[in-house]
C-alpha cells in the first residue's frame, strides 16, 4: 500500500488514493470518513458491469444501501436534462443530507455526478472514483464540477471538493487504447510544469517500454505486473502535481492557471477538428506549439522543445499541427478563458519543471511559431 496524497485547501482536506486495486478499500474508507448514509452510485455504460456492479455488491456486503444510476457515455450527458433526471432519482429515492454520491467513471461522470452532489439538498458528500487516465490525473482532483451549456462547454458548475478520491489504476486495463494514450499528454504536462523528476522518469519508462503499434495504448500491459506497478507509481506522481497545485490555489486565482499549459492552442485545435481530435491529443499539439513560442520568446532553448516532443512521441502522441487556418486558430485563442483585458495569458516553459505566465506574446511571433510546428514534425 502506498501513502495517500492529501489535498488541503481553505475549504476542505481530503485523501487522494492512487493504487492498483484501490476500489476494494472503499467500504473501509467510507466508514473511516463517517459516511454511513445511503450511497448514490453514478456511472456510465462502459463501466457499469465491469466495475459498478461488483463495487455495489462489495458495499452491500459491508452493510451499505446502494442505489445505482447509469448515464449514457459521452460529453453529451453533461446537460441540464440529465442533471434534472439525477436530481429526480435521488429525491424520489429519499436522499438525505448525510448520504453520499459515488462518481465512478471518466471526467464526464465525475463532472456530472459531482455537480449533482453539489446541488442536491444544497450539497452532499461526493467520492470521486476516476477510471480514465485523464480523469485520474486531472478531472477527479480539485473540486471543479459542472455541465455544458448550448453556448459552451463547462459553463454551468460549482466548486465542490470531494471527501475522497479513489483512483484504482487496475481499471485502466479496460480502457480503449486511444483513450489511454491521450491521457499521457496530461501526465507529461505535469512533468513540464512542475516536476522535472517526473519528466525524467517518464523518459526512462519510455526507454524500457516504448510505445509501439502493437501496444497502441501507450505502454500499459495488464499481464506485466512490474510494468503496471511502475506506471501506477508514475501516475501517482503526476496526480501529486495536481494535488499540490489545487492545494495552493483552490479557485484558480493564481498557480492553478499553470495547469493550462498546452491548452490555449490545444482548445483551439480541438474545436477546429470538431472534436475529431481527442482532448489529450489536442493538448499534445498545443504543448509543442507553446514550447516553440517560449523558445522564440527566448525563454527556453531548442533542447526543451525537442525533449518534450520526443517524450510525447514516445507515448504515442502526435505533435504536428493539423493544417488549420492560422487566422482561425488565432481567433479562437482570443476566446480562451485565460484572456484578461484582451490579452492572452500564456503558460510558457522556461525549463523542464518550470513555467512562467506571459501576456506579451506578439501576434507575429505566434504566427511564426505555428508555421514552424506546422511543417517541422
Ligand atoms: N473537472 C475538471 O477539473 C475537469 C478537468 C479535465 C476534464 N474535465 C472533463 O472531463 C471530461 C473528459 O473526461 P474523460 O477523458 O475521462 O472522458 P469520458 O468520461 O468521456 O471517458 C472516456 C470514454 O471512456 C469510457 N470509459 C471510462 N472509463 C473506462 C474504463 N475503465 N474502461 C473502459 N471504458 C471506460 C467512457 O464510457 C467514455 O466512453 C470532459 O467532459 C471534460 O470537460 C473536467
Amino acid at each position: 500500500m502506498t501513502d495517500d496524497l492529501t489535498v488541503t485547501t481553505t475549504t476542505a482536506s481530503y485523501p487522494v488514493v492512487v493504487e492498483a486495486g484501490a476500489l476494494a478499500s472503499l467500504p473501509v474508507r467510507l466508514e473511516a470518513l463517517g459516511l454511513r448514509g445511503n450511497l448514490w452510485l453514478i456511472c456510465d455504460g462502459a463501466v457499469e458491469s465491469l466495475y459498478a456492479a461488483p463495487l455495489a455488491e462489495c458495499l452491500r456486503a459491508a452493510g451499505f444501501t446502494v442505489h445505482t444510476y447509469r448515464v449514457p457515455p459521452g460529453d453529451a450527458s453533461k446537460n441540464p436534462a440529465q442533471l434534472g433526471e439525477l436530481h429526480t432519482w435521488m429525491i424520489a429515492g429519499g436522499v438525505e443530507r448525510r448520504d453520499a454520491v459515488l462518481a465512478l467513471g471518466g471526467g464526464v461522470v465525475g463532472d456530472l455526478a459531482g455537480f449533482a452532489a453539489a446541488t442536491i439538498l444544497r450539497g452532499i458528500a461526493v467520492v470521486q472514483m476516476p477510471t480514465t487516465l485523464l480523469s485520474m490525473v486531472d478531472a477527479a482532483v480539485g473540486g471543479k464540477t459542472g455541465i455544458n451549456h448550448p453556448l459552451g462547454k463547462n459553463l454551468i458548475g460549482a466548486f465542490h471538493q470531494p471527501r475522497l478520491v479513489l483512483a484504482d489504476t487496475d481499471t485502466l486495463a479496460s480502457l480503449p487504447p486511444h483513450a489511454l494514450r491521450e491521457g499521457w499528454s496530461e501526465v507529461i504536462k505535469h512533468g513540464v510544469i512542475r516536476d522535472a523528476g517526473l519528466f525524467a522518469e517518464l523518459e526512462q519508462l519510455a526507454d524500457s517500454y516504448g510505445w509501439s503499434e502493437s501496444a497502441p495504448g501507450g505502454l500499459w500491459d495488464a499481464t506485466d505486473s512490474a510494468r503496471t506497478t511502475a506506471l501506477s507509481n508514475i501516475i501517482r506522481r503526476a496526480v501529486a502535481v495536481k494535488v499540490e497545485v489545487v492545494s495552493l490555489d483552490e479557485f484558480e486565482r493564481g498557480e492553478r492557471i499553470t495547469l493550462n499549459y498546452g491548452h490555449t492552442i490545444g482548445h483551439a485545435v480541438e474545436q477546429l477538428s470538431h472534436y475529431g481530435l481527442l482532448h489529450g491529443e489536442a493538448v499534445a499539439v498545443g504543448m509543442h506549439a507553446e514550447a516553440r513560442i517560449a523558445q522564440l520568446m527566448g525563454m527556453c532553448d531548442d533542447n526543451l522543445v525537442d525533449r518534450q516532443a520526443a517524450l510525447l512521441h514516445a507515448y504515442g502522441l502526435n505533435t504536428a499541427l493539423p493544417t488549420y487556418d492560422l487566422d482561425a486558430i488565432l481567433a479562437l485563442t482570443m476566446r480562451d478563458k485565460k484572456v484578461q483585458a484582451k490579452k492572452i495569458r500564456w503558460v510558457l516553459p522556461t525549463a523542464i519543471g518550470t513555467v512562467q505566465v506571459r501576456d506579451d506574446v506578439p501576434d507575429e511571433l505566434l504566427r511564426r511559431a505555428l508555421r514552424i510546428v506546422d511543417c517541422r514534425l
